[in-house]
């Protein structure tokens, strides 16, 4: 069994008794490959003085940042030690009850829940390239269930859905008394994306759940945001632990805030990065579903050798994320992390070369 998460990747040799390339590119995360925003490491050091004192129970200045950067009140927001953490508190507050998944989708969900007791009902979409949401069978679990996860844009195919699918599935929250989880964790990466965050206002069961990680290459500091009525965010507050934002990535979270040039301009990176791959996977005959973020997800011309494809690659010192643990994937499909031009044209220099090998080219 492969790990069933990106990342980490001297975890993923360990098991596989492999040993690591000195020079290996992981792929797997996707996580901004422009590392911390500059004003970060120049304020680095004025940081060292937090590390003395207990931070902000609430996760303070942080809190104020994400309300005004929303324009939300600071009663409207919870954050998180990563979004992970509301994961596990919204699953606590669940524990026991019926619960929508739509599949293939990030993993955590299902841990989560499955860690309570939820009773999971899993449902699929029926086409992953395009992304087809099973409306009618959603709207039918909706009228029992508790709640339902929807990951917008959805990892790992960084497909989002259509924006009046999304609006139906809001709408029947409320008719059906069903809390709607939005995760927009990568929706930072969407140029003129609809977020969910401003109909929270009018919509009693909507919860949107943000991460720091990914746009601000946060991932050690663990830092994500709810945003929902005062209401959510009082159950989620009650199940945290005290101090559980540690100083320096609330104080670290609000200077991120502020960055709008890094923002636009890995917005812009990423995509240039995104349209040319795509092109190469397109040459190459391999299938990719609709990426409207910082990762591609595609599938080889022959996908009974994705497993030989895998391993392949990792004894060259590049991993992609495995698909195995993805209900609706099975190993079929591969998500690789947006990188730099060097490291892009490595892994089309290996595609190419496994493919003529192995491949129909
Ligand atoms: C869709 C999605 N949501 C949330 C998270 C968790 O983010 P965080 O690092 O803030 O816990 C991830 C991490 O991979 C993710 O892929």
């Amino acid at each position: 069994m492969l790990p069933s998460h990106g990342a980490n990747p001297h975890l993923l040799f360990e098991q596989l008794k492999i040993p690591m390339p000195a020079n290996t590119i992981d792929f797997s995360e996707n996580v901004n490959f422009a590392g911390l925003p500059n004003a970060i490491l120049e304020k680095w050091g004025s940081l060292l003085p937090l590390l003395e004192k207990y931070p902000h129970p609430n996760g303070e200045p942080f809190l104020s940042k994400v309300a005004k950067y929303h324009e939300v009140e600071t009663s409207n927001v919870f954050v998180g030690n990563g979004a992970a953490e509301i994961f596990a508190l919204l699953a606590n507050w669940w524990a026991n009850e019926k619960v929508i998944i739509v599949h293939p989708t990030f993993s955590e969900y299902e841990a989560t829940l499955t860690a309570q007791n939820a009773e999971l009902v899993h449902l699929e979409v029926t086409n992953i390239e395009n992304w087809k949401l099973p409306l009618p069978r959603i709207e039918a679990h909706m009228k029992k269930a508790k709640a339902i996860y929807l990951c917008t844009p959805n990892n790992p195919t960084g497909v989002l859905p259509p924006y009046e699918q999304l609006q139906k599935i809001v709408q029947w929250g409320e008719q059906y008394e069903c809390y709607v989880v939005m995760d927009e964790a990568f929706i930072d990466w969407v140029e003129g994306a609809t977020s969910w965050i401003p109909s929270v206002a009018t919509h009693p069961y909507l919860i949107v759940v943000r991460s720091m990680t990914k746009m601000y290459s946060l991932a050690g500091i663990r830092l994500g945001y709810a945003i929902a009525q005062c209401e959510i965010i009082e159950q989620l507050e009650r199940r945290a632990s005290h101090w559980h934002i540690n100083a320096l990535a609330a104080q670290i979270g609000a200077y991120c805030l502020d960055e709008e040039e890094y923002l636009n301009v890995s917005i812009m990176q990423a995509k240039k990065q995104r349209l040319a791959f795509e092109q190469v996977l397109l040459r190459l005959g391999c299938k990719m579903t609709k990426s409207v973020t910082n990762y591609i997800c595609f599938q080889l011309p022959n996908p009974e050798k994705s497993r030989d494809f895998y391993l392949d690659l990792l004894l060259k010192g590049i991993v992609v994320r495995h698909t195995e643990n993805y209900r609706g994937l099975n190993g079929e499909w591969f998500r690789i992390g947006i990188k730099t031009q060097d490291k892009m044209a490595r892994l089309e220099q290996e595609l190419t070369q496994w493919i003529k090998l192995n491949g129909s080219l």
